[in-house]
């Protein structure tokens, strides 16, 4: 039998649980032809949430994900849009290509099919329009679309946008107001800079229902792990205590129990010993990035990453022998380089993996 807990990618169908109170609210959402803006930390499971939510509905629906991580431009933006839109019509090649010529006016494809997968990549061919025209061109082929059947369209990592240094938001706003059967869902996990998108005064402001997803609940957890584990509820909640609910790494210490303790009953010490192996394996990527800070980020992040409640007092401050202004000033750049964030005035590692090797391997 394959390993049950999924770790990378994306958790699809038989290797997804839990989560059935969130996809009912948003299975709500998208009913009505309502907005989704779902963000939460890294690797709580958004995207596989969103994955999940798009395959049930498969039937009754269009569903288009597309993935911005990467944009460099608002071009970028505007072409993956397109490709992820294309992508929706499927059949045949000769009716894809009869499609895209119906749903899109100004813009064709250059179409490749892998020989080895048969998956069909398109390129849209942009040159002479502008990015507002790339953006009308998409909104058009997706109304064109959702007259056929409801469309739920999925933007992962939207919180890219706010690093683009325009006004995308706004005319996103203008078309989203049409009155069309299409749910929009925006993911993402920087907080801040993706709730500040749809704060007061922002255009995608009231746009979306707001959803922070947390961990798998604990329940779910239990009874999925104890299908395949010998393994009791104190010791789950240990686990989970130990990936602060981080939905990626439990599910990795999982995979690494079921592989080498199936049939035995589990304890701590196994848990322990697993996460030893996981840090084992990043030590030295981990290390890399280490070495990429300067004296005072080395500082700054043993600091976060230590118990210190106080990381701005006096004793801190000496022990460390830093300035209270430089320790400022450090937490800021690794901030903007995304190694740790903030909530409610508190910093913090973002990446529970990460946090932890900081713990074990510089706070010894
Ligand atoms: N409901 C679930 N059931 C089983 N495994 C899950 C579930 N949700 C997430 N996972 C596992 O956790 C990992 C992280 O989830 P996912 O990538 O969906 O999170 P994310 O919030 O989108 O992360 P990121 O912040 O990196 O975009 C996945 O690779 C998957 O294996
Ligand atoms: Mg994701």
């Amino acid at each position: 039998m394959i390993n049950p807990f999924h770790y990378e990618g994306y958790a699809l169908q038989e290797q997804f649980y839990g989560r059935e109170a969130e996809l009912a609210k948003i299975q709500k959402l998208v009913e009505n032809s309502n907005n989704l803006l779902l963000y939460s930390k890294r690797r709580m499971g958004k995207s596989s949430l969103i994955k999940e939510l798009m395959h049930r509905n498969r039937k009754e629906c269009y569903t288009i994900y597309c993935d911005i991580f990467d944009i460099a431009s608002k071009e970028e933006f505007a072409s993956i849009l397109l490709k992820s839109l294309a992508k929706a019509h499927r059949g045949d090649l000769k009716t894809i290509v009869n499609n895209l010529k119906k749903y899109f006016k100004r813009i064709t494809f250059g179409i490749t099919v892998d020989p080895h997968t048969a998956e069909i990549s398109y390129t849209p061919r942009l040159e002479g329009l502008n990015f507002s025209e790339m953006i009308e061109e998409f909104f058009e082929g997706l109304f064109l679309l959702s007259k056929e059947k409801r469309v739920i369209f999925a933007i992962d990592e939207f919180q890219q946008i706010a690093l683009l240094d325009t006004k995308i938001d706004a005319l996103l706003r203008k078309y989203m107001q049409e009155p069309h059967p299409i749910s929009y869902i925006f993911a993402g996990s920087k907080r801040h800079s993706i709730t500040s998108l749809f704060t007061y005064s922002a255009p995608l402001y009231e746009m979306a229902t707001h959803m922070e997803l947390g961990g798998l609940d604990n329940q779910s957890v239990i009874a999925y792990a104890s299908k395949y584990l010998t393994i009791n509820e104190t010791i789950v909640e240990y686990l989970l205590a130990l990936c602060d609910h981080e939905t990626k790494l439990m599910q990795h210490i999982f995979h690494i129990l079921y592989n080498t303790y199936k049939d035995t009953m589990i304890t701590p010490m196994m848990i322990d010993k697993a996460l030893e192996e996981i840090l084992g394996d990043k030590s030295s990527s981990y290390t890399l990035l280490y070495d990429t800070f300067s004296l005072t980020q080395k500082k700054a992040f043993k600091i976060i990453t230590s118990e210190i409640e106080n990381i701005y007092s006096l004793d801190t401050l000496k022990i460390y022998n830093i300035q209270k202004a430089s320790l400022a000033s450090a937490l800021k750049q690794l901030y903007s380089k995304e190694i740790i964030d903030k909530e409610e005035d508190k910093w913090f590692v973002p990446d529970r993996t990460l946090e932890l090797w900081g713990k074990r391997m510089l706070n010894r």
